[in-house]
């Protein structure tokens, strides 16, 4: 196996900043660690002791409710330290540059930073100049990746349906903008599943999307046609110049997911979303709220999957510091 920045030459992550280039047995251990850790939530104590004494802080440089806040409960179920700088009210707005401040919580001992950033390839900025100790974690990149997203989603899927391969997994929405999307595509095409489509308009297609491994469609019936799992995907009109879109009522009249679409799926398909969703554009509140909905099983899975990321990043720095 070629080493990589985000795998050392046995494979193991040193950071984790993208899930194009891991293999199907990568992401199956990181699905397979998390199992692990998925009943430390249900504990009395929710605690393993794992990464007591280690530093992880997380560097958010974007809006973020799930990723981060389970990204410190991750951390923190494994006995880690835990500092979240406030990027609003931290010396960036003074001016000091992203290198400086990674110097700085260097300098406080920081073990690990878990990254989100508006640029795309900004994680693994950081994880190119961060100190040889120090694990990086992507949390969500521009529109480039959003890698631990995409394995609490694959692991959600693998909790329900068991197996990948005979999968028909459809992903509805803007896809042009999401890193979720790409991240997905990815995980899913190398986890073997039978087909990936995409269903979008023309104008929120990224070029050469077939390329990825994906069937395209810009009709929603078609498209959800008998799938067994549907991604619906939030409109990103912070990334938007205003002219991709007519206006949010009729992307919903033409796009919106609804339990009238879902007829035409298999009988036992689920319905994923990774959050924020809006109400009435991407999917109605009958179908976000539905008995086909995971939406809520996909956040609970985002703190075992980001404790699997955490200690698997951390033990190959260990490995490296023993040497
Ligand atoms: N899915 C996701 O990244 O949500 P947040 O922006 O709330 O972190």
């Amino acid at each position: 196996m070629s080493a990589s920045l985000q795998v050392d030459a046995a494979g193991r992550l040193r950071h984790f900043l993208d899930v194009e280039g891991l293999s199907r047995q990568q992401l199956i251990e990181i699905m397979d660690t998390a199992e692990s850790f998925a009943g430390v939530g249900d504990r009395s104590v929710k605690k393993v002791p794992l990464l007591r004494g280690k530093t992880v802080v997380n560097l958010f440089f974007e809006a973020s409710t799930r990723t981060r806040t389970t990204f410190e409960l991750a951390a923190k179920r494994l006995s880690a330290d835990v500092l979240n700088l406030n990027v609003s009210t931290s010396a960036t707005t003074k001016g000091e540059s992203l290198l400086d401040t990674l110097r700085n919580l260097e300098a406080m001992q920081a073990d690990m930073f878990v990254v989100r950033h508006g640029e795309s390839g900004a994680a693994h900025f950081v994880a190119r100049h961060a100190a040889p100790h120090v694990g990086v974690i992507n949390a969500g990149d521009g529109c480039h990746a959003h890698p631990t997203q995409a394995m609490l989603d694959m692991f959600t899927i693998r909790r329900v349906k068991g197996e990948f391969t005979p999968l028909t997994v459809a992903i509805v929405g803007d896809i042009l903008h999401s890193r979720v999307a790409r991240s997905q595509i990815h995980a899913l095409n190398t986890l073997g599943v039978r087909e990936v489509r995409v269903i979008a308009p023309q104008t929120l297609l990224p070029p050469h999307v077939e390329q990825l491994g994906v069937k395209v469609h810009h009709d929603l019936v078609a498209g959800v046609r008998d799938a067994d799992v549907i991604i619906t995907l939030r409109l990103q009109r912070e990334r938007m110049d205003g002219r991709l879109l007519p206006s949010k009522h009729e992307y919903f009249q033409r796009y919106g997911l609804t339990e009238a679409h879902l007829t035409g799926a298999r009988p036992d398909a689920i319905v994923m979303h990774p959050g924020p969703i809006n109400r009435g554009v991407e999917l109605d509140s009958g179908t976000a709220d539905g008995p086909r909905s995971v939406i809520l099983q996909q956040v609970t899975h985002g703190i075992a999957i980001r404790m699997a990321v955490i200690s698997m990043v951390m033990a190959g720095h260990a490995v490296e510091a023993t040497a």
